[in-house]
């Protein structure tokens, strides 16, 4: 029988030569909507405001005023810069002298997926809905500023903010959040991409000194920065805690004047993270715009008094504050914060926004085993349904250190399910196990230990008798395990990848009762779930997923949504594994070097041959794909080209799905060492069961580049590439070669 021919709007011809099918082509991934750069539309309106100020108005601008705001200077109609944390959504109101919530009434918000999960769904059109839906909210609340995207690389799976972070790999990591940005920005608003770089641990972060090979650097660590710079036009930069190559990342010449500015033409503005600034004069010269800190007198931050006193010393000249207070307003033009009459006013916690969380939500949830296809649940015969774990009920949108959401939704996996099940099925919910911290320092993972007589991980026995009962007397049983966002927090990092709370063993015992089990783990990072994984046969992943995050959830598991998310970054069977432990350089003391250079999450794994617990890029689905006919249009290549691959992707099951097309390049015969495999392109396409789809894949040859440390150039290098199509880093269906002039 022939292929069904598809007629979604999506899909279009392709228009280059060779592709002859039965099969569509689906269009490949482009950015939602235009990058906007930074207009020099109002350059003589800034000059004169400028030349207006007084010294003191001028270095008010240039610090916090507030929490979270710069100074305006209100006699000549300046705002104050309006900030807002962060990336799960717009942050409560914070008081305007200290960390206390404001304690407004109309400050919820929408709580979105944690950026893990958005890395997850690997479409880019869901990063531009994530950001534009944010966009609106920040507008709702009058802000010019998010904190936010943070796109840090996840060197390590103990990384406390690992679930705040995209990803492991720069190509997602840059496709993800070049599409954020530009949504999030076309709503008046800046994005401040943070945090700028290699802050990739908690451990130490005030003052580690991070210490990275050039070639790692370039390749690894900033090309999601150097994307949302040149591609998503950035109109803000938050300089990270840490010190690189010695100096503090808000004083570093190298990556703020020589490569952010020089390099790569940033205009914008340089924030610091609250309370980075370690000095004055260095700072002001070496790019820092805006320092934000902590509630001290914000007279007493470096650039305030101490700023005056500089400038008023000859340290520094007024036209060199001049340059910054000039960028300042530049910005605030633009996302027309002064003069901007038509600014979008945008709106809040709304049904479309909830709806937007849920979508992504949906697309982000991975399936890592369904070996008896007990997924989707089949409820015929179903009368009872034991829902166990603390994880059925726990909240995300607030907890640990750092920025959460105060939201009026956010919906359990408990309530999903009874959101979603027929009043008919009976659900007997139990705790199973308790969360549990010292006492003194909860969520401060890395000091953790043991709590009086009684461990982390000690389960209470009238809970685990009360799941087992509930497992025993149930049709079926799910549990709800993993972790939480008091467990996995900013300001510290794990200390272990083991599951806390007992969880381990709470699974087991219920499996053994009822082998009917769907075992759901809700977590942002990594954790040993080898022994859980081995038990149990039906085991899905999801995240700190949002305001709909449970709805989306009991969809997964019923069927109304199939699963589509993959993971981004590598699970790995144990932490010894993965190269900053393999090579035994986390977290360092006062300096950290990154020993494994480029070798980062499943280029080691791949490179070393270590087998991965599930690999970068995985995922299930409820249908299966055959990958078929992977051609390019051309054999040979110039630099200056950009391949076109593709491959026809046929869904050969019963139920319609998304499947997402990854394509990696590894060179065998390179003269310089490489990963064995490194994503350059991807592409998630919808396909109805029995069709066939031809999907594209663009890849300019210049992705194919190493950094050249000698001539500091990015550098192709010539020969045969092997372009690697599958749909898990591990599960490679086709490959084709290209040659390189
Ligand atoms: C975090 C930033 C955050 C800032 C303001 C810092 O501790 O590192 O990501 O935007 O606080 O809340």
């Amino acid at each position: 029988m022939k292929n069904k021919i598809i007629t979604l709007s999506l899909f279009v011809s392709l228009s280059f030569a060779g592709f002859h099918s039965n099969a569509q082509a689906v269009k490949s991934t482009k950015l939602q909507e235009t990058p906007k750069s930074l207009s020099s539309t109002y350059d003589t309106e800034i000059d004169k405001l400028v030349a207006q100020m007084t010294l003191e108005e001028k270095i008010g601008m240039l610090h916090g005023n507030t929490m979270f705001s710069s100074g305006g200077v209100e006699r000549l109609g300046i705002p104050e810069l309006k900030m807002a944390d962060g990336p799960l959504g717009v942050r409560e109101e914070i008081s305007r002298n200290n960390w206390s919530a404001a304690g407004w009434t109309n400050d919820f918000a929408t709580y979105y997926p944690a950026a893990g999960a958005l890395a997850a769904t690997w479409d880019t059109g869901l990063a531009g809905l994530f950001g534009s839906s944010i966009g609106q909210e920040m507008r709702a609340r009058n802000k010019d500023m998010l904190l936010s995207p943070a796109i840090n690389i996840v060197r390590t799976p103990l990384g406390g903010r690992t679930y705040e972070y995209m990803t492991e790999d720069p190509f997602l990591n840059k496709k993800m959040a070049v599409s954020l940005i530009v949504g999030l920005q076309n709503n008046d608003v800046m994005a401040c991409v943070k945090h700028y770089a290699a802050n990739n641990q908690e451990t130490n972060r005030d003052f580690v000194d991070v210490l990275i090979d050039e070639r790692t650097l370039r390749e690894i660590y900033l090309p999601a920065f150097e994307a949302a710079v040149k591609e998503a036009n950035a109109y803000s930069i938050m300089g990270a805690y840490n010190k690189f190559r010695g100096d503090y990342l808000c004083e570093n010449d190298y990556m703020l004047n020589k490569i952010l500015r020089d390099e790569w033409g940033f205009q914008g503005v340089v924030v610091s993270d609250w309370a980075a600034v370690h000095s004055t004069v260095k700072s002001l010269k070496n790019g820092l715009d805006i320092e934000m800190g902590t509630p001290k007198p914000f007279k007493d931050f470096f650039f305030a008094d101490k700023l005056i006193a500089a400038a008023k010393a000859g340290e520094v000249s007024e036209a060199e504050i001049d340059i910054h207070v000039k960028r300042i307003l530049k910005v605030l033009f633009q996302v027309k914060a002064i003069g901007g009459k038509d600014r979008i006013t945008g709106s809040i916690a709304t049904e479309a926004h909830y709806q937007d969380a849920y979508k992504i939500a949906a697309e982000s949830i991975v399936l890592l085993k369904n070996e008896k296809n007990a997924l989707p649940l089949q409820l015929d015969g179903v009368k009872t349904i034991a829902v166990i774990g603390n994880n059925a009920t726990k909240k995300n949108a607030l907890g640990g250190f750092g920025a959460g959401v105060k939201t009026k939704r956010e919906i359990t996996p408990l309530e999903g399910l009874k959101n979603r099940l027929p009043n008919s099925i009976k659900i007997n919910y139990a705790e199973g196990y308790l969360e549990r911290y010292e006492k003194k320092n909860k969520g401060n993972l890395g000091n953790i230990t043991a709590n009086g007589p009684v461990t982390i991980d000690q389960l209470d026995a009238a809970k685990l008798q009360e799941a087992i009962e509930a497992a025993k007397n149930s049709d079926v049983a799910i549990v709800f395990a993993g972790s939480n966002r008091d467990y996995e927090t900013e300001a510290s990092d794990r200390s272990s990848l083991k599951l806390p709370f007992g969880q381990e063993e709470l699974i087991q015992k219920i499996v053994a009762v009822n082998p009917r089990t769907i075992v759901v783990m809700v977590a942002g990072a990594p954790f040993d779930i080898d022994a859980v994984s081995k038990k149990t046969s039906t085991l899905i992943w999801s995240w700190f997923n949002g305001s709909e995050g449970g709805n989306a959830l009991a969809d997964v598991l019923l069927g109304k949504v199939n699963p589509s998310g993959k993971l981004p970054w590598t699970m790995p069977n144990k932490i010894e594994d993965s190269s900053a432990h393999a090579t035994n350089s986390f977290p360092g003391d006062k300096s950290v070097t990154y020993s494994e250079g480029i070798l980062v999450g499943y280029r080691w794994f791949d490179t070393k041959k270590v087998t991965p617990l599930y690999p970068f890029g995985y995922g299930l689905s409820y249908t299966s794909f055959a990958f078929n006919n992977v051609k390019t249009d051309k054999k040979i290549y110039s630099e200056d080209e950009t391949i076109q691959v593709s491959v026809t992707v046929k869904n050969i099951g019963k139920v319609e799905g998304k499947e997402v097309v990854q394509v990696y390049t590894s060179k065998s015969d390179s003269k310089i060492s490489r990963a064995a495999q490194e994503l350059k392109g991807f592409q998630k396409v919808d396909v109805k069961p029995g069709d066939s789809c031809i999907v594209p894949i663009h890849i300019p040859v210049k992705e194919l580049a190493y950094y050249n440390v000698e001539t500091k150039k990015w550098t192709v290098e010539p020969g045969k590439y092997t372009l690697k199509i599958g749909n898990s880093s591990r599960d490679i269906k086709q490959e084709v070669v290209v040659i390189i002039k």
